[in-house]
């Protein structure tokens, strides 16, 4: 986080708390959520896209104190839930500033959406149509977009893509998919088709996609308003926005993106004659990402013929993102100086296979050892929000920094907590 600062002794604060006094206090593993980092990325979207709405992406990482700052911080949110949606809601978020995605929403999302009064429901495949218009009812009234697949390809693995036709999401272009299911929609009085949405997938770094993306979804409001005779009002460009996980990587640079989006926007909107849409941007990673630090304590260190293996008490069952994607990060030793010469190693979790790796051939003191903590920044998103039972191991605490104090946002999972949910015999 911005608010890194180093402390004698190698140790580092964040947001003005030692990282070992919190391993000390809490036990490790444990993730650190620096309070007001989420809160000033909250900001900076704002001031970037004041005309904008933005919603913060539940799915990053949801806590009933993060619904709070995002809320307060005057975004919306977006989830993809019953789950997510019923706990922000009962942590106090105002049910109209959500919107709820999803291509396969279940009975249990929808009915959740429709009884705590959701701000839009984002239709994503024809046969949600009839399901949405039966479960509002003829007297009921739901706002509704619906997305599309803009066709562009982008994003930082190919499991995250999202903007082309070989993926599950979305309504087609140029099958004609998004144009029917829009005349269908507008067939039904009981739904309003607020908008446009695409999400062309995550951890984006450059503008340019967004900006073919978004002269795709003006050619298709173009189109509705030439068939139909309706303007839509919003258009939601989804999230995406890449973050730096290393020293010397780049992220999404947000002014060029606020830039462009508007400036392409106001373009495309003037040449087609169209009123310029209310913009949507749908951010998760890059407001919580940031904001994270993970901690560990290196329980094993071990010299094999071609490498050195450091085996920390967490691993892919909080942080499955190396496994999944690829991701490389830059884990640190914090809470003590050390002379020794730099190594080549690679820190591994506790789990039970040899993918269970958090970060390969990375740099740390030769000396590292049984005891030492291990900091890996930008932990904020999709890693407790993606975290698993795997092996029993539990899931780390949230800790969250703020003004030189702590406070646990999130407890530890216990073996009670596997041991209650295991009612057979
Ligand atoms: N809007 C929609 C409709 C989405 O599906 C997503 C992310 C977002 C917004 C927020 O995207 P963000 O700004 O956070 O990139 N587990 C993966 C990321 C999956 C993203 C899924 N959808 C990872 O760990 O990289």
């Amino acid at each position: 986080p911005a608010s890194a600062t180093l402390l004698p002794h190698g140790d580092v604060a964040v947001g003005g708390v030692s990282l070992t006094e919190i391993a000390d206090r809490f036990d490790t593993p444990a993730y650190v959520l620096d309070e007001s980092e989420v809160r000033e990325r909250c900001r900076t979207y704002r001031t970037a896209l004041p005309e904008a709405h933005v919603l913060y992406a539940a799915k990053a990482f949801l806590s009933r104190a993060i619904v709070r700052w995002v809320e307060e911080e005057g975004l919306g949110l977006d989830v993809c839930s019953a789950g997510e949606l019923e706990l922000a809601v009962t942590a106090g978020f105002p049910p109209e500033r959500i919107v709820l995605h999803g291509n396969a929403k279940s009975p249990r999302d929808l009915e959740a959406a429709l009884r705590l009064g959701v701000g839009r429901i984002v239709i994503d495949g024809p046969s949600e149509i009839a399901r949405i218009a039966a479960a509002v009812g003829p007297e009921g009234h739901q706002k509704v977009m619906v997305r599309v697949v803009p066709g562009v390809s982008a994003g930082g693995h190919e499991k995250i893509r999202t903007g082309t036709e070989d993926q599950k999401f979305g309504l087609s272009l140029t099958d004609g998919s998004a144009q029917d299911a829009i005349a269908r929609i507008l067939g039904q009085p009981q739904l309003e088709l607020t908008g446009l949405h695409c999400h062309i997938g995550s951890q984006i770094t450059e503008v340019e996609p967004y900006l073919v993306a978004l002269r795709r979804m003006v050619g298709l409001m173009a189109l509705i308003r030439d068939t139909h005779g309706i303007d839509l009002p919003e258009l939601d460009m989804g999230g995406g926005h890449g973050i730096a996980y290393r020293p010397g990587e780049s992220a999404l640079d947000l002014t060029a993106l606020a830039r462009g989006l508007r400036t392409e926007l106001g373009e495309g909107c003037a040449a087609a004659g169209l009123a310029v849409p209310r913009l949507l941007v749908e951010p998760g990673r890059a407001v919580a990402g940031p904001a994270g630090v993970a901690l560990y304590r290196v329980l094993a260190v071990k010299h094999t013929g071609e490498k050195v293996f450091v085996a920390v008490d967490g691993g892919m069952s909080d942080n499955p993102r190396p496994a999944l994607y690829g991701v490389r990060y830059a884990p640190r030793l914090i809470g003590r100086h050390s002379t020794a010469d730099a190594c080549t190693a690679t820190v591994v979790g506790r789990h039970c296979e040899a993918g269970d790796v958090l970060a390969a051939d990375v740099e740390l003191p030769g000396d590292v050892h049984p005891g030492d903590l291990i900091a890996v920044p930008v932990a904020g998103a999709y890693q407790l929000s993606m975290a698993s039972g795997y092996n029993m191991v539990g899931r780390p605490p949230v800790v969250a920094v703020h003004e030189g104090t702590s406070r646990v946002l999130v407890r530890r999972e216990t073996l009670e907590d596997f041991r209650s949910r295991d009612i057979g015999s």
